[in-house]
């Protein structure tokens, strides 16, 4: 049996798989998301440790799974996202800046303006944002001297949110990330396949607070089963919950491309062994080869999908759960020419504008709730639009198919729009919980139950295609009014 933990932006979710890759059980909930300020966004680590023994707990039992049955555990997780705690009590020393979270634009604003975009990129494979770890670092540690002092001596850790559960789930004992986490920091060389120190220095980052980096498949620790469920299991697979869904998807030759539907949405294409040139836009990324190694990959990132549905929730009051989107969404045949645009930490690719706010725009008297829900679920689409028209230049041939997964996926109104919008076809698996299919792989081939590049078979049917059933010119019109709202909320 393997567990599958997959510690997602707004909530947490574990799975319980045997052997044959059949899903036995699984238990999700989120937890709450803090704004301290406009663009800010923080989450309490303690509350994700909280909820990740809650839902594996959860999904043991309704498995009916003792501790003593599972083999491998895996972990797959949101990326990005900065803990920093105290290596001697293991408690975090400040909220956890998640990777939505603006505060540290300035800084990668004055790093810009100093020239360090270009060899940074080269190094890298990312753009100077606040979306990546290093410049949320360099915040905390000029907000407290004091911070930065302890961290120089030693006496913190920082990680992503995979190091920060290792540490909790072996009981401090492990102080460990994977590649793919790695290269998310902004603090990873590409061609070394290690920390860097001109990266590490020019975000003020002593090399004592970093994780040791491993391979996303073997075994990086045992957990404490006094820290965890009672629990005594390894650790065998590990990666950042996108290159994850990549490898979930079976996308582990050249060219093959996902689509994650998530609280934002990333789509990757697998590379292979040789660094891909990127256009400007898009990031170089590592991913996970057959057997787990670190290769290369291609990545969009979206800041808002299904986010801007939860907002819809949560704080419009205008649905009551993201199921329901798909009825109303299909009680008007359009959106009267209404375009939401849900830049609310900026634009990820391929604009990566920090400056963009959120904007509707396009309503007339008549606009009501099902052509805003519709706008919303639209608009997830064309932004996806835009990274597969950037994907395609990339890889020098239009996208004939999208694999695509995470939970907006199972929207049949949102899959049908992306086909008709990208003119490709759209392809969903059975299961869409691919992210946590890609880190049950992994721990299931690092622990050697299964064999690199093989997959069970109820992990690869198919569900559903999708194909393009949308006039050239009716997809031209539509791109052409969300390319204007676009501008709209770039010049806001
Ligand atoms: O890079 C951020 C990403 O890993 C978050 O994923 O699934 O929480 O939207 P998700």
């Amino acid at each position: 049996m393997i567990l599958s933990i997959d510690q997602g932006t707004t909530g947490t979710t574990a799975f319980v798989f045997d052997g044959e890759g059949n899903l036995l059980g699984r238990s999700y909930s989120e937890f709450p998301q803090h704004y301290p300020q406009p663009g800010w966004v923080e989450h309490c680590a303690e509350e994700i440790w909280a909820v990740t023994q809650k839902v594996s707990a959860a999904a043991l039992e309704r498995a009916a799974v003792s501790p003593a049955e599972l083999a491998a555990i895996g972990i797959t997780n949101q990326r990005e996202t900065t803990v920093l705690w105290d290596r001697q009590t293991g408690e975090p020393v400040h909220p956890a800046i998640v990777w939505q979270c603006r505060r540290s634009a300035d800084i990668c604003k004055a790093h810009e303006r100093a020239g360090h975009t270009d060899w940074l990129r080269q190094k890298s494979g990312l753009l100077l944002d606040a979306y990546f770890s290093a410049s949320k670092l360099q915040w905390l540690f000029e907000q407290s001297p004091q911070l930065a002092a302890r961290a120089r001596a030693g006496e913190l850790c920082f990680g992503t949110i995979d190091s920060w559960l290792i540490w909790k789930m072996s009981g401090g004992r492990a102080h460990l990330t994977d590649h793919t986490n790695a290269s998310r920091t902004l603090l990873y060389d590409l061609s070394t396949g290690d920390w860097d120190r001109e990266l590490l220095a020019l975000f003020g980052c002593p090399a004592q607070i970093l994780p040791q980096i491993r391979p996303s498949a073997g075994h990086f620790t045992d957990t404490d089963p006094l820290a965890f469920l009672g629990i005594s299991a390894p650790i065998t697979g590990v990666a950042g919950d996108q290159q994850a869904a990549l490898f979930g998807q079976g996308c582990t030759r050249p060219g093959l491309i996902k689509n994650t539907y998530g609280t934002g949405c990333f789509m990757l294409a697998y590379a292979g062994d040789e660094r891909p040139d990127a256009p400007p836009g898009l990031l170089t990324t590592v991913a996970c080869s057959p057997d787990g190694s670190p290769a290369f990959a291609l990545e969009g990132a979206v800041f808002n999908a299904g986010s801007a549905v939860q907002w819809l929730r949560d704080e419009l009051g205008l649905i009551r759960d993201a199921e329901e989107t798909e009825v109303i969404a299909r009680r008007v045949p359009d959106t009267g020419g209404v375009y939401l645009v849900p830049a609310f930490s900026g634009l990820g690719a391929p604009h990566w504008d920090p400056a963009a706010r959120g904007t509707i725009c396009g309503l007339s008297r008549g606009s009501g709730k099902a052509e805003l829900v519709r706008a919303t679920l639209e608009s997830i689409a064309y932004q996806s639009n835009e990274l597969a028209a950037l994907m395609a230049e990339a890889l020098g041939v239009p996208l004939t198919c999208l694999r695509v997964d995470g939970g907006a996926s199972a929207n049949n109104f949102l899959m049908q729009f992306q086909s008709d919008i990208s003119a490709v076809r759209v392809e969903r698996p059975r299961q869409v919980e691919s992210t946590a299919i890609g880190a049950a792989l992994l721990a299931g081939i690092g622990a050697g139950l299964w064999a690199p590049g093989k997959r069970p078979e109820s992990l690869q049917e198919i569900e559903r295609d999708f194909v393009p059933s949308m006039t050239t010119e009716r997809r031209d019109e539509l791109i052409g009014g969300w390319q204007r709202a676009v501008r709209s909320c770039r010049a806001f």
